[in-house]
């Protein structure tokens, strides 16, 4: 990923997009999402505002972001400032990982990956979600189209069009989930595609 934006000018507004571009299918995702954790601790990696807080309700979770002001405005009892590629905890600290619409903007994912890792311990769930393209190339195209213009046009009538010219670029950074995520000390990895054109990927890993 070569370019950055400062997501604080948008941090009101983030949630909302996310909403819009998964079509409102986001709490669902999570919901299904969190199925797949086990034990009672959850690092939920990039928490954001905490959207997840009521699928986690009963877990003890830890919420770790990079923005302030996302974590302001986050709803978990214990909040940690800091990003995925330094995680601030000691080795096997946590039963699971939740990263849900998040890991495209992780700048330097070997890194992140090797942190979730080593901070997660054996037997632990590293539940990954996130939007990409569809596979099929005509549903590939029509969702280039529709997130082109619904994200230029946020970010045009918010005066923020660099940040949201961000988010759509961020949908093509990093390949299919089926070629780029290598399971790699993992003993297991599983992922399944969901929503319209297939574009959004749970993929979960087991340490
Ligand atoms: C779309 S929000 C996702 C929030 C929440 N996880 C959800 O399910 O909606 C993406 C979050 O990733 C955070 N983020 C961006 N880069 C990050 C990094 N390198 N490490 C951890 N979090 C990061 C952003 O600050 C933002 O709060």
């Amino acid at each position: 990923m070569s370019e950055k934006a400062n997501f604080s000018n948008i941090y009101k507004f983030y949630d909302l997009v996310n909403t819009v571009l998964t079509l409102g299918f986001d709490k669902s995702w999570r919901k299904k999402a969190v199925n797949n954790l086990v034990g009672t601790s959850v690092l939920d990696l990039g928490s954001g505002t905490g959207a997840a807080y009521e699928e986690l309700i009963n877990y003890e979770t830890t919420a770790i972001d990079p923005d302030k002001k996302m974590l302001e405005l986050n709803t978990f009892e214990n909040k940690v400032l800091g990003f995925a590629e330094k995680l601030p905890f000691e080795d096997n600290s946590f039963d699971n990982i939740l990263c849900s619409f998040v890991w495209r903007n992780v700048s330097d994912t070997n890194k992140a990956f090797n942190e979730v890792y080593r901070v997660l311990r054996p037997g632990g769930k590293f539940v990954l979600l996130d939007m990409t393209r569809p596979k099929n190339s005509f549903a590939k195209i029509l969702h280039k189209i529709g997130t082109f213009i619904v994200l230029h046009l946020i970010g045009l009538i918010t005066f923020n069009l660099k940040e949201y010219r961000f988010l759509y670029k961020s949908l093509d950074f990093y390949p299919q989930p089926e070629n780029h995520l290598k399971k790699d000390a993992f003993i297991d990895l599983q992922i399944e595609r969901m929503g319209l054109f297939d574009f959004v990927y749970l993929a979960v890993f087991t340490k």
